[in-house]
């Protein structure tokens, strides 16, 4: 236990073995299965947004609420009265700790608003909610002791963690005493208007915490060049965090940071002394969890060549076995990709590979919705592919035993730097592989997914970000004047 901050257990969540859980998660469900949801800016002062717009259920269409986005003089009127949070340190560890009771609370409205919103499949919204839960308590708990706030933070997130990275960000500028001008991802916003929601009530100053929704290319734009602003805390694609470095060269104090977390391109090597169930087991969960929207999923599987049958066969045998549907089914095992743009591309890649006769194996989907089924692609290595492909689509080469460093420096030489995961039984092998693939998280015979707030902080180098590492120790600092050197020992 912490003298100061009390003592912290990541949030258990549910068990989604137990019938009765799963009964108890329906019925907190059930009173916003056909609820209209909204989301508006939350600002200190008085909102002129734009017209509203329907929100869509990416599973069929369906309209959900409405979204009423930032209008220009919300966003002026939202730096004009941003205040960096005054209270001591222990007033704002605690409202952060009350702030994830209520997100707690309220589980059967956010795990609605994660299927409907944003296509999470159950498991997937439990783990959402439990990791933003354990960023909230995780920050309260290592606020750094007597170091300066920097004064106002821009946050900007993606779709793809709506409530979870949405939080983490929010809730590291506020620990460490900033205002924070939080702008969602614009196929997200209700979720994001939920949690502000919830930090209001908790206890967090209108003036510390204004939610802004809208567009990347204007809200987002100008809370990434204005001079006022003291700080940009970012997770998504990789092209987005150089447009806003470029503007906050442009526009803001040359010592403001960018905390960006962006994309991947993640391998995993199975050599031949893999166990083949639990690689196949890992290889599902890395690849085609989440409808493989993590950044952190598996997009390049290196089988050594004489595994490469066995491995192939049990894969595809258990592809067959999921079921790809709506997601508010609790028996579903994916649901939809984000939005049409998404479902585009990733239909697009699929049909060149299929002309070029490399589709090894897929399986089928519904067709109304933005529902991709799961594929696997031959490619000849990690280079054939010039890009992210953010989806179920899982890329799978061979390579021959003398040529493990080969593909080591296949996987380096992409620039990426996210996840990497890496199955064999030789320990040798483990020591070579992790010291000398760049990346910040590395996984050895397990799956590359999930990474665990305060056990696994998460982030990448080279093009897949900056650093600090969110969930970890170093993180806190960045948001503020300090440095960790300067913790009192
Ligand atoms: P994106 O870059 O398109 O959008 C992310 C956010 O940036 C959105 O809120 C968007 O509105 C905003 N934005 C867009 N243009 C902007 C601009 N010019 N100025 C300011 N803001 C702007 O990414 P996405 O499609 O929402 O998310 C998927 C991407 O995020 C993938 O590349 C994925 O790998 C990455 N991601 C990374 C992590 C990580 O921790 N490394 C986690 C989740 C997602
Ligand atoms: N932190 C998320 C994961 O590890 C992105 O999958």
């Amino acid at each position: 236990p912490d003298a100061l901050f009390g003592d912290r257990k990541n949030s258990t969540g549910f068990d989604l073995t137990e019938r009765d859980a799963l009964a108890t998660i329906d019925a907190a469900r059930a009173p916003f299965k056909a609820a209209r949801f909204e989301a508006r800016p939350l600002i200190a002062g008085t909102a002129q947004p734009l017209p509203v717009v329907e929100a869509l259920n990416p599973s069929n269409g369906d309209v959900i609420g409405q979204v009423f986005n930032a209008s220009s003089a919300d966003v002026e009127t939202a730096l004009a009265n941003a205040q960096p949070w005054a209270a001591s340190e222990t007033e704002r560890a605690e409202v952060l700790n009350r702030a994830a009771e209520l997100y707690e609370a309220h589980y059967g409205e956010i795990f609605a608003a994660l299927a409907r919103e944003a296509g999470k499949i159950q498991i997937d919204a439990v783990a959402e909610l439990r990791e933003a839960v354990d960023f909230l308590h995780y920050y309260a708990h290592n606020i750094p002791q007597n170091a300066q706030a920097r004064g106002l933070f821009t946050c900007i997130s993606p779709w793809n963690f709506p409530l979870a990275i949405f939080t983490g960000q929010v809730a590291a500028a506020l620990a460490t005493g900033n205002a924070v001008l939080a702008k969602p991802a614009e196929q997200t916003p209700i979720i994001a208007t939920l949690a502000v929601q919830l930090l209001h009530e908790a206890g967090v100053p209108r003036e510390a915490l204004q939610l802004l929704p809208g567009d990347g290319a204007t809200v987002g734009a100008r809370l990434t060049s204005d001079a006022r602003i003291n700080g940009v805390a970012f997770t998504g694609s990789t092209e987005t965090a150089k447009i806003i470095r470029r503007a906050m060269a442009d526009n803001m104090d040359p010592g403001a940071p960018l905390i960006a977390e962006t994309g991947g391109l993640n391998a995993m090597i199975v050599d031949s002394t893999a166990l083949p169930e639990q690689a196949v087991r890992d290889i599902l969960v890395s690849a085609f969890q989440s409808a493989g929207q993590r950044c952190s999923a598996l997009r390049c599987l290196y089988v050594q060549d004489d595994i490469a049958p066995t491995i192939q066969e049990m894969l595809f045998g258990a592809m067959d076995e999921l079921l790809v549907d709506n997601p508010w089914d609790l028996t579903t095992d994916i649901g939809p990709v984000i939005d049409d743009e998404a479902a585009g591309i990733i239909r697009d890649h699929v049909a060149t590979a299929r002309a070029q006769g490399r589709v090894l194996k897929e399986i089928s989907a519904p067709q109304q919705g933005h529902f991709c089924a799961p594929v696997a692609i031959r490619v000849n290595g990690i280079e054939d592919m010039k890009r992210e492909i953010f989806g179920p689509v899982l890329h799978i080469a061979t390579f021959k035993s003398e040529d493990l460093h080969k593909v080591i420096d296949a996987v380096n030489a992409t620039g990426y730097g996210l996840t990497f995961g890496l199955h064999t039984r030789i320990d040798n092998r483990v020591q070579e592989v992790t010291e000398s693939i760049h990346c910040g998280n590395i996984y050895v015979n397990r799956n590359q997914v999930g990474a665990v707030v305060g056990s696994q902080p998460f982030g990448g180098e080279g093009l897949s970000g900056t650093g600090p590492k969110a969930g970890g120790p170093e993180y806190l600092w960045r948001f503020t004047t300090s440095a960790p050197s300067d913790k009192p020992q």
